[in-house]
């Protein structure tokens, strides 16, 4: 049997500006702990990310910017790729869409499925801007959203609703470069009729079935998502155009087509296979292994991009052939600042490389906070009282704490050398037991992405090793009980050493740190070794630190400024 793998994709940002925790929260922090609790089973993991550099999301950055597109995604392409390794989100390669292996990659695959018949070549009235001689992407008309009102509205979708439009739904649209009423003017394109495919795709979502085989189990889907698919489907699904005339992209692979780039829909996922190949060809691997047959691959994104991947690139795997569609599309919710919606023209966000300057060397705390109010299910709410919270009272005071106290003790009554355990009663048993436990327990609740509570769980063990200690109170032992003292603190060192492996995946920085002081190896999730009497551990040093108001005070003010 070969071995399973697993190849973790997270939604590529956009190289049009600086990444902010409604991004991180969303498909970056989640995504790092899935991989990293997999790579510490020893499974074999690949996680792919780069950059989104085409379409207008990024021309008109540049109009902004006053610069060309490739500058802007020189630019923030460098930038984003920094901050993600400065805060441990450690993608196996961070590709990017401009790169020419991506470019013959999409075109390859776009002509492969024009030749299997999977596009319909079609004349239609787009909205085209004279002042500007430009035919005009979705985005780069506004109008009134016809579903809620809205007056801001995108010409594919609405920020305020959430529903996918097509600008011709727009009530009084404006060309968002000239600001005039856009004209009407015929052009050619490639449609993807996804009507054709309604009924696979259903059975495939509902049922977790394909050509009669059981695939996925629908169970495991977050219902948001099946829920999103399900009212796409049942609502009709429609051709949808997958070239646009825009000058910045993947050119359409035929010849006299001057003019026409392949739309989103077949660049930017086309890009995680990219990313697998540029990753395969530096690492000696094949990279098709994790494309096909027995690989599972998960996608990690938020809830604007589940039709994309749940419905429009399953589709286009599928017709195309030789691809396993996606065992699970772990969605996300929003992330709220403030109570607000996060926005980036109200500078209303947390950017991530400037908290990795404010705070630094405290990636993991904002890892935490992130990860504890994660929004699975719905949307949530980051404050930064909360994050001082959390910082103070939990890393601080129950992580940090527990730790300090068990390394503290062992070097000051034992000079750093592991006690010997003796005899154990029943309360030391059940403790040990409890603590052999909890691997299984995260690592399930991890595989079935309930990382908030996974995350709940890791505390629990924090909990139990201070409450072990409370109720013991080895440290009043030493002069009446030694033995009693040395079992006990044997004990709390093999809870702090499980804690190192399986802090990993979430607090990366803080489990390195465990490491050194713990002076051990890092050890596979499901077979942590014991701590060996007679080993040495190093000094105590601050995991965590307390974070003072003065701080938080500074961040509030710098929100919507
Ligand atoms: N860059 C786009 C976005 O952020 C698409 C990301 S999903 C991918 O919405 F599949 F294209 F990567
Ligand atoms: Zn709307």
């Amino acid at each position: 049997m070969t071995k399973k793998r697993y190849t973790v994709t997270s939604a590529l940002p956009y190289a049009n500006g600086p990444l902010h925790i409604g991004h991180i929260a969303g498909a970056y922090l989640p995504a790092d702990i899935y991989v990293r609790y997999r790579r510490s089973k020893q499974q074999d993991v690949v996680f792919i990310c780069g950059s989104d550099e085409h379409g207008a999301a990024i021309t008109l950055r540049a109009k902004k910017e006053g610069m060309e597109p490739q500058e802007i995604v020189d630019k923030y392409h460098n930038l984003n790729k920094k901050s993600f390794a400065d805060f441990g989100i450690d993608f196996d390669v961070y590709h990017r869409t401009s790169d020419p292996l991506h470019h013959k990659t999409s075109q390859d695959f776009f002509s492969e499925l024009n030749s299997k018949g999977a596009f319909t070549q079609k004349t239609s009235e787009q909205f085209y801007d004279e002042e500007h001689s430009q035919f005009l992407a979705d985005r780069y008309i506004m109008g009134t959203c016809p579903k809620c009102g809205y007056d801001s509205a995108y010409g594919d979708q609405c920020e305020k609703c959430g529903s996918a439009l097509s600008p011709s739904e727009l009530l009084n649209p404006k060309s968002t470069l000239s600001g005039n009423e856009p004209i009407k003017k015929e052009t050619k394109h490639w449609y993807l009729p996804m009507q054709d495919h309604a009924d696979w795709l259903k059975n495939w979502i509902e049922n977790g079935e394909l050509d009669g085989e059981k695939q996925h189990d629908p169970s495991q889907w977050r219902s948001q998502v099946i829920g999103q698919c399900k009212s796409w489907i049942d609502g009709g699904l429609r051709e949808r155009a997958m070239t646009r005339d825009l000058d910045w992209g993947v050119k359409v692979p035929i010849e006299g087509e001057d003019g026409k780039v392949l739309y989103v829909w077949l660049d930017a996922p086309i890009g995680y296979i990219s990313a697998t190949k540029q990753w395969a060809k530096d690492n000696g691997k094949e990279w098709i292994d994790y494309w096909q047959n027995d690989a599972e691959l998960i996608h990690f994104i938020g809830k604007d991009n589940i039709v994309f991947h749940a419905i429009i690139f399953p589709i286009l795997l599928k017709v195309h052939g030789g691809f396993v569609l996606p065992k699970n599309v772990p969605a996300n919710e929003f992330l709220n600042l403030e109570g607000q919606k996060l926005s980036t023209s109200r500078n209303w966000a947390i950017w991530l490389h400037e908290y990795l300057k404010d705070f630094e060397g405290q990636q993991d705390v904002l890892r935490y906070a992130l990860c504890s109010t994660a929004p699975e299910s719905k949307d949530t709410d980051f404050t930064w009282s909360d994050f001082q919270t959390r910082n103070n009272s939990e890393l601080v005071g129950i992580f940090g704490n527990f730790i300090n106290r068990v390394v503290v003790l062992t070097n000051k009554y034992w000079e750093g050398k592991v006690p010997e355990r003796h005899e154990l009663d029943s309360y030391d048993q059940s403790v040990l037991d409890e603590m052999d436990a909890f691997p299984e327990k995260i690592g399930g609740l991890i595989e079935q992405y309930k990382l908030r509570e996974a995350l709940t769980e890791l505390m629990n063990l924090v909990r139990l090793g201070n409450k072990y200690l409370a109720d013991t109170e080895p440290w009043k032992l030493k002069k009446t009980d030694e033995k009693r003292t040395e079992t006990i603190l044997n004990i709390a060192l093999q809870i702090a050493n499980h804690l190192m492996v399986l802090s990993e995946p979430f607090l990366p920085f803080t489990s390195h740190k465990l490491q050194e002081m713990l002076n051990v190896q890092k050890s596979c999730w499901d077979k942590i070794k014991s701590i060996d009497a007679a080993h040495h551990v190093g000094k105590a040093s601050l995991l965590f630190s307390k974070i003072e108001d003065e701080l938080i005070e500074q961040q509030m003010a710098k929100l919507g400024k």
